[in-house]
């Protein structure tokens, strides 16, 4: 059975990616060295101060724990302005109506994600109300792949994991299903997210009758 679906946020629901980027770009600019969307790629569903150790390691720079913390900081806080400007037009095709659907149809909705800037983002798009229980980054010790944000988001909703379907665009977040005992749906290319037991350019190419029959 299927009672509950738990939703990562970032390119899965809004594309904030870009906001990420940008950002992460800027820094390096400081830095003075280039960053690629092609590097920014492996920044997807990693914890920010993660992040950041790949951004120095494609630059060849090595701070301390502080010089990187601030560092982290300064990021963060470009970040947060340019995502302040968000609005439900930045919610990604067929999100919000499947998520719609599901909850017509009885099935529980929680999200789980790495970010710390999560409600700011779901505020700001109108999706806040939609969820039955919230797991962010400020709720969580362990990054993905580990199973903990999932895990909270499933105990939350009172669902069993093995009636739990997870929806991920990142490669780490589809292991985190698999450990946690879920099943998934990964939003992107195969390529990456061959793990997961369906994959789909975007959640408007999916119905809840199909996702029943996973
Ligand atoms: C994930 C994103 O959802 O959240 C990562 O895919 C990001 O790119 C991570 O680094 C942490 O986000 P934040 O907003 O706490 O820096
Ligand atoms: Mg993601």
């Amino acid at each position: 059975t299927l009672t509950a679906c738990l939703f990562d946020l970032d390119g899965v629901l809004v594309d904030t990616a870009k906001y990420h980027y940008i950002a992460w770009k800027r820094l390096a600019g400081e830095l003075g060295f280039e960053f690629t969307e092609q590097d920014n790629e492996r920044l997807k569903g990693v914890s920010r101060m993660a992040s950041l150790d790949i951004l120095l390691e494609v630059g060849g720079v090595s701070l301390d724990e502080d010089a990187k913390l601030a560092l982290a900081e300064k990021k963060n806080a470009w970040y947060v302005e340019y995502i302040s400007n968000m609005d439900e037009s930045e919610i990604l095709p067929g999100a919000l109506e499947f998520i719609q659907a599901l909850k017509e149809r009885g099935i529980k909705v929680a999200l789980g994600s790495a970010s710390k800037n999560a409600m700011l983002i779901l505020n700001n798009t109108g999706l806040t109300p939609y969820f039955d229980a919230i797991i962010d980054g400020t709720k969580t010790s362990q990054a993905k792949p580990d199973p903990e944000v999932f895990m909270l988001g499933a105990r939350e909703l009172g669902a069993r994991p093995d009636d739990c379907v997870v929806f991920e665009d990142a490669e780490a977040g589809i292991e985190a299903a698999i450990r946690a005992g879920m099943r998934s749906v990964g939003i992107g290319s195969p390529e990456t997210l061959g793990r997961a037991n369906l994959v789909l350019p975007s959640l408007e190419e999916l119905t809840v009758d199909r996702l029943l029959e996973l």
